[in-house]
């Protein structure tokens, strides 16, 4: 069947088809294979792209520029807008929608997104709110299908640490549509909220996706991938300490990748990291509370198993994607 996603906004992938998301990473596939020879074909050339953040980044701002540019379109970074304070969302959603073909946002709510999309009438890009990280999911699995040679439906993901965060729904939603099989393994104060697990478990009655829980750490068995993320996402860094204590027999270490059984598991993680002590936060919190934040060690972090930082890379390419396909 033929897929047109012109005009739709990415809030979650549970709003796509897993024939649209095949349809977005193969556009991914082949973009990125058009800039390594040089081949970008400006299919943005006159679009006006906003990128509204309220939270800090490094890869989301980047990889957005750097696609626009690459494509031809022109970018404003906004950080400082009157939205919420001084002049309502939907207010400020009307007016960027009067000026800008296409919008970013990157901050606290999903109703936020929601109501940007709503309210402009312009594709809006979820680029991150604390239960969601779409984008991100895409170039994950752009990532999975590079390094694993076997389909999306036959890879197995377990993602360690906080399973109630932004990544790991996002990646939950990302395996259910894909057909995976998606594991969160937890300690149950971190598990996923009953509501939407059972919400993903129906969606892979309908794709094969097996979606689990557990907090058994022998459960990485035959896990092709394991992917973690920061114990206290942005918002929630005074929770850090309560986390070291439930999240540090989960660090991902070698000890781990070894129990999966499986020589070739490859390691994931959305970045950024704290898997040494060469940040100002996992410094301060070391030297200052003795506690060591890192959720994998260095030795993970730089081993062949990694591949965080194609990864990074295959943001931009996949947020091209979104916006080629959705401009
Ligand atoms: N992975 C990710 O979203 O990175 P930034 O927070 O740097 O954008
Ligand atoms: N869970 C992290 C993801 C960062 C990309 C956070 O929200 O801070």
């Amino acid at each position: 069947m033929a897929v047109n996603l012109k005009g739709k906004s990415l809030l979650t992938l549970l709003d796509f088809t897993p024939g649209e998301i095949r349809y977005l990473l193969d556009l991914a596939h082949d973009l990125k294979s058009e800039k390594r020879v040089g081949k970008n074909k400006k299919v943005l050339e006159g679009k006006n792209i906003v990128l509204l953040f309220e939270k800090t980044s490094t890869r989301t701002r980047c990889a957005f520029e750097v696609a626009a540019l690459d494509e031809g379109a022109h970018i404003t970074f906004l950080s400082n807008s009157q939205m919420g304070s001084k002049e309502s969302l939907e207010d400020t959603a009307k007016v960027l929608g009067r000026y800008y073909d296409g919008i970013e946002f990157r901050g606290y709510k999903q109703e936020t997104v929601e109501l940007l999309s709503k309210y402009s009438g312009v594709p809006v890009w979820n680029g991150l709110t604390d239960i969601d990280h779409p984008t991100q999911v895409l170039a994950d699995l752009m990532t999975i299908e590079e390094h694993i040679k076997k389909p999306l439906n036959k890879v197995k993901l377990v993602f360690v640490g906080d399973a109630r965060n932004n990544m790991g729904y996002a990646l939950m939603y990302g395996c259910a549509k894909m057909g995976m099989s998606y594991m969160a393994l937890a300690p149950k104060e971190l598990w996923p909220d009953e509501g939407i697990l059972e919400k993903c478990k129906i969606i892979g009655k309908a794709t094969g996706a097996t979606i689990e829980v557990s907090d058994n750490i022998k459960d990485v068995k035959d896990a092709d991938v394991i992917y973690t993320d920061i114990w206290a996402s942005m918002g929630e860094e005074e929770k850090m300490q309560e986390r070291v204590k439930l999240l540090t027999p989960y660090k991902v270490d070698m000890d781990m990748l070894k129990a999966t059984k499986n020589e070739d598991v490859i390691f994931m993680h959305c970045l950024p990291s704290f898997h040494d002590f060469e940040t100002q936060v996992a410094k301060e919190a070391k030297e200052n509370k003795g506690l060591d934040i890192r959720e994998v060690t260095d030795e993970v972090f730089r081993s062949r198993h990694s591949v965080v930082f194609d990864e990074a890379e295959n943001r931009m390419h996949t947020i091209k994607a979104v916006m080629v396909a959705t401009l």
